[in-house]
């Protein structure tokens, strides 16, 4: 490990001093140029490769019960650089170690009459930037409540963007791909319904944003670090074509509550030529804080099944019963009610999972609807919703601990929150002893619906802090999360790796609720997993909804390769093969390469990439010298050329190789693949045809 860290104070300057500063990524191929206006407003402007690529852009936060905001009227008063080169070592990753070098400039600047200080540090690496507020602690300036924050992000031309609506609430939405200025005419068609959500302009978008210039170079805008503060949204002028940030409120409209000393999170600009670039930016990690858990043993990447999908799809029920309106906790009496004869999580069906993982190699089983309270459990704001420890009287817990752990199966606890906050956080202690005494070492938690305490949002300051308290007191316990409709991560991860999981985006649970675009996953991992791994929950073989509930006519729109490819192209720690064991027991052949792909990784390589069209990842396990290769496609049928130049020279593999038949298509003949061997080397190439809304799966095993 090499550790190096000088710092150097260039000049303490006057109100009459030096007023523009720059600094360059270690590399030399970035730029970023800190200027302070002639009214004392602070600006920055970054240049790839002496190309200018965000504009002089205003920095700056608007203060709520303030004279005077926190905009202009500064002078410089101390400008310092210091460069940095560390590699350390994740717990779980797409590699076993990541580089931190960067060169850092500090600017801190005082405001003529109210003498408060800020601080704008700004970090350049060789693959983008990353800069934030400082509020050192002094005697004016010690509680303050941040009405906006007021970064810019000055566009260089109209470019082409891959975004969601801007919400308070949800993220689960269809990315469109469009030009800037016709985010406005496009944006109400972009909104599609969920259990709770709140746009609050029709040119507001989600980072991390992925944008497209029309030279050809790849920005993307997203936050690191986002801890007590509240989430950053984009917001467009559309006529100057500049984005200002737009922090989430909370019930009174205020925007974050601080105390100095503090920072806000990071802002992070990626940028390059070549669009694989910006998936292998580690940027959002390194911007976080080392893991602050002493000892990791217990945090272990998953693969998992559950008693999941056959109640997205309506084939079964989270409920125990249909004949009980409205549950009381502790007051209605389950044994005495009518069973609804649909309810999944029952102790034999359980046991059935139970029975296909141990035979297919999974590590764990996911059950939800074992606790009391589905009946009523959404769309009523109800505060005592759920316990999180009364299972129903058909679901024996010590019984399906003892049998999960007689076949060396983990038991995945679900908890549903309902968006009570307030009822979680009554109940987590207990929740959480009760999972150790039963076995369990991981959650699954969940946000469906408005948050309470209501008129807060899924993304406000004290919410975010709700997600942050869960994690922290689940690594007390020595628990995994992973969280679903919580804020879109943000790094934290390398903090805290026990959040293992995320969901924050569109899942795909939305193929069961009429469907996602075909292109989705040659999206996500350009904005979604720029910070952090997502629960995307892959690896659907049957396509036709209407077979597994006659009431819902959804369709999987992609086809069954792309599915398997995705074990590889979306990256996470905790993978979960979601559709029935019966479905899966109709594709052994295709099956076996869920079965056989890792979850820990030694490496990773990107082999193409174009948002919205295809994604092909390698990486290679980290427990043997075996690769594994992904591809996801977009709408339109490619050749996708691959040259397996990654593996060990002088070595000999077979590879396996899962792919779109000729006559494959995500809405026609989703299902059609072939599996073909051969023998491979360094310096195969191949070429696969991947069909519309398909992709491939390759396993390339070394043999001896
Ligand atoms: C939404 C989650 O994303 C999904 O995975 C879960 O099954 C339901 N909520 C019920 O908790
Ligand atoms: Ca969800």
């Amino acid at each position: 490990m090499f550790k190096y860290f000088a710092s150097v104070v260039l000049a303490i300057c006057s109100l009459f001093g030096l007023k523009a500063q720059e600094l360059q990524s270690p590399n030399g191929s970035f730029k970023v140029v800190f200027t302070l206006e002639n009214d004392g407003t602070p600006t920055y402007q970054l240049f790839l490769k002496n190309k200018e690529i965000i504009k002089k852009s205003k920095l700056g936060l608007e203060l709520q019960n303030e004279s005077k905001s926190l905009l202009n009227d500064f002078k410089v008063v101390q400008q310092s650089t210091s460069n940095f080169d560390e590699t350390w070592k994740p717990v779980w990753g797409e590699e076993l170690a990541i580089q931190n070098k960067y060169n850092e400039l500090a600017v801190t600047l005082k405001q003529n009459e109210s003498n408060r200080e800020i601080i704008i540090r700004f970090r350049l690496f060789n693959d983008g930037l990353g800069f934030r507020y400082e509020f050192p602690e002094q005697k004016n300036f010690t509680y303050f409540v941040v009405k906006e924050e007021r970064t810019e992000f000055a566009m260089t031309g109209n470019h082409t963007a891959f975004w969601i609506p801007g919400d308070y609430d949800t993220q689960e939405y269809d990315y469109t791909e469009s030009k800037l200025t016709e985010i406005r005419g496009l944006f109400k068609s972009a909104v599609s319904s969920n259990a709770s959500q709140k746009q609050f302009s029709d040119t507001g978008v989600q980072t991390a944003l992925m944008l497209k210039t029309v030279d050809g170079i790849y920005l993307n805008i997203h936050e690191a670090a986002l801890i007590n503060y509240s989430c950053m949204h984009l917001n467009l002028d559309d006529k100057k074509l500049v984005f200002q940030s737009h922090l989430t409120p909370d019930a009174k409209g205020n925007k974050g509550y601080l105390q100095t000393p503090c920072v806000s999170p990071w802002r992070t600009i990626i940028a390059s030529a070549d669009a694989r670039d910006v998936l292998a930016s580690r940027i959002t990690l390194n911007l976080n804080e080392p893991c602050k858990i002493a000892n990791t043993s217990w945090i272990k990447p998953v693969k998992y099944v559950g008693v999941w999908w056959e109640m997205i799809t309506g084939k079964s029920s989270w409920a125990y019963t249909d004949d009980v309106p409205s549950v009381h906790l502790g007051v209605t009496d389950f044994t005495k009610v009518k069973p609804n004869g649909k309810h999944a999580a029952n102790t034999k069906h359980v046991k059935e999972y139970i029975d296909f993982a141990a035979l297919h190699g999974f590590d764990a089983v996911l059950v939800e609807g074992w606790n009391e309270g589905w009946e009523d459990w959404f769309g009523h704001e109800k505060d005592y919703v759920f316990d999180f420890v009364t299972p129903y009287p058909d679901f024996d817990v010590k019984g399906i601990h003892e049998y999960a752990k007689s076949k060396g199966i983990k038991m995945i606890m679900h908890h549903e929150t309902s968006g009570s906050t307030r009822n979680y956080e009554r109940h987590l202690d207990k929740a959480f002893q009760f999972m150790k005494d039963n076995g369990y070492d991981a959650a699954k938690t969940g946000y469906v619906g408005n948050i309470l305490p209501l008129g807060e949002h899924h993304y406000s300051q004290s919410i975010l802090n709700h997600y942050q308290y869960v994690v922290e007191k689940a690594a007390d316990y020595k628990i995994m999360i992973n969280a679903h409709e919580a804020v879109r991560p943000t790094g934290i991860c390398r903090t805290y790796p026990n959040m293992i999981g995320n969901e924050a985006a569109r899942g795909t649970e939305f193929q069961a609720f009429g469907g996602s675009k075909a292109n989705h996953t040659t999206i996500l991992p350009f904005t979604r997993q720029i910070g952090g791994p997502m629960d995307y929950t892959p690896g659907i073989f049957e396509m036709d909804i209407a077979k597994l509930n006659p009431n819902n006519n959804s369709h999987v729109n992609t086809t069954l390769a792309n599915q398997l490819g995705l074990y590889v192209v979306m990256y996470s720690p905790l993978q979960m093969a979601a559709d029935l064991p019966e479905n899966y027991n109709r594709f052994l052949d295709a099956f076996q390469f869920i079965k056989d792909v890792p979850v820990e990784w030694a490496t990773t390589k990107y082999l193409e990439a174009e948002p919205g069209y295809y994604i092909t990842i390698a990486r290679k396990d980290k427990n043997s010298n075996d690769w594994y290769v992904g591809n996801s496609n977009g709408y339109n049928a490619r050749i996708s050329t691959i040259t397996l130049d990654f593996l060990e020279k002088g070595k000999k593999y077979e590879a396996t190789i899962y792919a779109d038949a000729d006559n494959a298509d995500y809405k026609t003949n989703p299902q059609a693949y072939k599996i073909s061997k051969q023998k491979v080397t360094n310096k195969t190439k191949l070429q696969l045809r991947t069909a519309s809304g398909g992709g491939y799966a390759i396993s390339i095993v070394e043999v001896k």
